[in-house]
C-alpha cells in the first residue's frame, strides 16, 4: 500500500529544513509572503520538488506546482498542498505539514512504483496568512477569481508599498495577471492537509480529522479619529480619546460574537495602532483589525451589521470620527461529500480512527473550493495551539494524516 510507503523521517527532515527561513530565531517563525525569508524557502521546496523529479512551474504570483504526470495525457489534475508564509512569531506546521504532506504522498507513490491516471500537482499557494497588504489567501484567492488586478494596485502595506510594485520588485510579473487568472484549465478537485489547530481532535485521542466546513473571514479596518492631547492637561470630562472608543468599539465586538446564536462565530481585534503613541498622549488616533468567522455566511453578516450600528453610536458618545473600510468578506465553504466519503474509506482501509470537523480558520481549500471539489484531512496539533511558536505535533499524526490524504489522492486521481 502507498501509505506504508510514508516515511516521517523525511517528512521532519523537510520541516526543519524549511525552519531555517526566518525572520525572528528563536522568537518562532516569521516568515511573511514576498520577504526574503519567504523567497528563501521558496527555493528551498522547488529543491525539493526538482530532486523529486517533479515538474515544477511557477504562476505570475508566485504560487508554485510540483507535478506527478499521471498515466492519461488528456485528464484533469488533482491538487494538493498549502502555504508556506507564516504569521509573525509563528510556528514550524501551519501550512508546512501540508506541503510537504503532499509532497511525501508523491514520494510514497513513487516507492510503491505507481502512478495515477490523472497528474497530481503538489502546490504552494503564496501568502495564505493575512498580508501586511491587508489581502489574505493571495495565490489561490487569485485562482479562484475573487482577487483582481485592480486589487494588486488597491493593496498596499502600512508603509504605503503597493502589492503590485512589491511583486514587480521581486521580478514576478503582474502584468501577466489577467492571462493567468483566474484559473484557465479544469481541475478534478482539490485535497489539503492542515494541523487542526484547535484541541478536538487530540481530547477525542483520533489522529485524522475529515473536515465538512470551512469558515470564512470577513476583514474590516476601523479608524477611529479623535483630538490628540495632553494626558495630564486634558480633564477626563473633556477628552475625545481615540483609543477609548476604539476599545469600546473592540468589547462591543466581542459581545455580539459570544452572545450570537450561531452554531460557530468567531470576532477578533488582532491589531492596533494608537497615534502618536506615547505614555503621557492621549491617543488622537487609533487603527485597529477585524476578523470575524464563521460557517454560516448570514450569521456572520448580520454581526457585522448590528456591530457598525454599536461603532455609530459609540462615535457618537464620544465625540470621534470613524471610518470602516471593507477588506474583504469570504462565503464559508461546504466542503466536497464524495471527497469526504473518499478520506473517511481510505481512513477506514488504513485502520487509523477519523472524526468529522469543522474548520473555523480558513485555508486556501477555501479559494479553491470555489473552481473545484475541494475537502481537507487534518491532523492534531497539541493543546490545539497554532499562530504561535509553542505550535507543535506527533510525528505519528503526520505520518498517519500523510498516508491517509496519498490513499485519498491516489483514488481520486484515478477516477
Ligand atoms: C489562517 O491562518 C487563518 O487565519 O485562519
Ligand atoms: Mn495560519
Ligand atoms: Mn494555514
Amino acid at each position: 500500500m502507498i501509505g506504508e510507503k510514508v516515511q516521517g523521517e523525511e517528512l521532519n527532515r523537510w520541516l526543519e529544513g524549511i525552519a531555517a527561513f526566518n525572520a525572528t530565531p528563536g522568537e518562532g517563525i516569521t516568515r511573511g509572503v514576498y520577504t526574503p525569508e519567504f523567497q528563501g524557502a521558496r527555493r528551498y521546496v522547488k529543491n525539493v520538488m526538482i530532486a523529486m523529479g517533479l515538474e515544477v512551474s511557477e504562476d505570475c504570483l508566485g504560487n508554485i506546482f510540483g507535478v506527478y504526470p499521471g498515466t492519461d495525457p488528456d485528464v484533469a489534475p488533482v491538487w494538493t498542498g498549502s502555504h508556506i508564509d507564516t504569521v509573525p512569531g509563528g510556528g514550524k506546521y501551519d501550512g508546512l505539514a501540508g506541503v510537504f504532506a503532499g509532497l511525501e504522498g508523491v514520494a510514497a507513490m513513487i516507492r510503491a512504483g505507481v502512478r495515477p491516471k490523472r497528474p497530481i500537482s503538489v502546490n504552494v499557494y503564496a501568502g495564505e496568512e493575512m498580508s501586511r497588504f491587508g489581502v489574505c489567501c493571495i495565490g489561490s484567492r487569485a485562482l479562484s477569481g475573487r482577487l483582481s488586478a485592480a486589487d494588486l494596485k488597491d493593496h498596499a502595506d502600512p508603509d504605503g508599498m503597493r502589492l503590485y510594485d512589491k511583486l514587480k520588485e521581486l521580478g514576478y510579473n503582474p502584468d501577466d495577471f489577467d492571462q493567468e487568472f483566474p484559473l484557465k484549465t479544469k481541475v478534478h478537485g482539490s485535497l489539503e492537509l492542515h494541523i487542526e489547530q484547535n484541541d478536538k481532535l487530540e481530547k477525542a485521542g483520533v489522529p485524522v480529522g475529515v473536515v465538512t466546513g470551512i469558515c470564512a473571514p470577513t476583514n474590516l479596518r476601523c479608524r477611529v479619529i479623535g483630538v490628540q492631547s495632553h494626558a495630564g492637561g486634558t480633564s477626563m470630562t473633556d477628552r475625545r480619546d481615540a483609543y477609548m472608543a476604539a476599545a469600546e468599539m473592540s468589547l462591543a465586538l466581542e459581545r455580539l460574537a459570544q452572545t450570537s446564536a450561531s452554531a460557530y462565530i468567531t470576532a477578533t481585534v488582532g491589531e492596533m495602532r494608537l497615534t502618536p503613541g506615547a505614555a503621557n498622549v492621549i491617543p488622537g488616533r487609533a487603527e485597529f483589525s477585524v476578523d470575524v468567522r464563521s460557517v454560516d455566511g448570514d450569521d456572520k453578516t448580520e454581526l457585522v451589521e448590528l456591530w457598525r450600528d454599536e461603532v455609530r453610536a459609540i462615535a457618537g458618545r464620544r465625540d470621534v470620527d470613524v471610518d470602516l473600510t471593507p477588506l474583504n468578506d469570504d462565503a464559508p465553504l461546504t466542503c466536497d461529500p464524495h471527497f469526504g466519503d473518499v478520506i473517511r474509506d481510505q481512513a477506514d482501509a488504513l485502520n487509523i480512527p477519523h472524526m468529522d470537523l469543522i474548520s473555523g480558520p480558513y485555508h486556501d481549500s477555501l479559494m479553491l473550493g470555489d473552481l473545484m471539489p475541494a475537502a481537507m484531512v487534518f491532523i492534531p496539533c497539541k493543546d490545539g495551539i497554532s499562530h504561535d511558536r509553542k505550535e507543535a505535533i506527533d510525528l505519528d499524526d503526520l505520518v498517519k494524516g500523510t498516508a491517509v490524504l496519498a490513499e485519498s489522492l491516489y483514488q481520486i486521481a484515478n477516477e
